[in-house]
């Protein structure tokens, strides 16, 4: 019999599954959200497996000093074995849209450095398409007005981030509305904007493993 499990429960679920895939000796790639704060967490009973981590955000790396691990530069590291985070949406193909924290841009250069991606997530953010989730863009503050005209000619509705400022300097306009049928497609398409820093769609580099947590348990879904 399956029992209906909080959202938090969910997400604490996925997090000591990734526990599993972190190698012993190797530098870690850490994500950023509240279900890699639940895997920031496992980690610190294993903490000594850890050799070093990467993290994706400023507040990611309070988060694992603050448990002993010690945080390094990407410029520092020439191989990631493993990286752990979540996802805003996640698609059979395991392509991503992710940045609904803002930490887009960190994220997919850390992403892009692993050999492994293992995403953890909550079942509702399973999707069939993407593009329920608005896709959130990191754009030069200077392009906004002119990225978000450009994203209107592509149907979309973008609605900037008042107030927040990435780890970057930068800001994000959240756009919904974008027809996302071809995930690698528009992602390239939306890196060739001038103006644009990143866009929050992970298909060219998807997650390799899924940790996806449901009532009945967590499922481990490959690429
Ligand atoms: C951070 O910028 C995001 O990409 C997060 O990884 C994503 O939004 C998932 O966050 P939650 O685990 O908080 O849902």
């Amino acid at each position: 019999m399956s029992t209906v499990l909080s959202a938090d429960a969910l997400k604490r679920a996925v997090a000591e599954a990734a526990l599993a895939h972190v190698r012993d000796g190797e530098v870690l790639g850490v994500g950023t959200g509240s279900t890699a704060n639940f895997f920031i967490d496992g980690l610190k009973p294993i903490r000594h497996k850890v050799k070093a981590a990467v993290a994706s955000s400023e507040a990611t790396k309070l988060r694992l000093e603050a448990i002993g691990i010690e945080v390094v530069s990407l410029n520092d590291v020439d191989h990631i074995g493993v990286y752990v985070d979540g996802a805003d949406e996640i698609n059979a193909a395991l392509e991503m849209i992710k940045g609904g924290g803002g930490a887009l841009t960190r994220e997919k250069i850390v992403a892009a450095l692993a050999d492994t991606f293992v995403c953890i997530a909550d079942d509702s953010k399973w999707v069939s398409q993407l593009g329920t989730f608005p896709l959130p863009i990191e754009v030069i503050p200077m392009a906004r007005s002119m990225i978000a005209r450009e994203l209107v000619k592509l149907g979309g509705s973008p609605v900037y981030r008042n107030g927040f400022v990435t780890d970057n300097g930068n800001v994000i306009l959240d756009t919904y509305g974008l027809d996302i049928r071809n995930p690698v497609e528009l992602e390239t398409h939306l890196n060739n904007l001038v103006g644009v820093v990143c866009n929050g769609l992970f298909a060219r580099r998807p997650a390799d493993v899924l940790l996806l947590g449901g009532s009945a348990g967590v499922r481990t879904i490959t690429r």
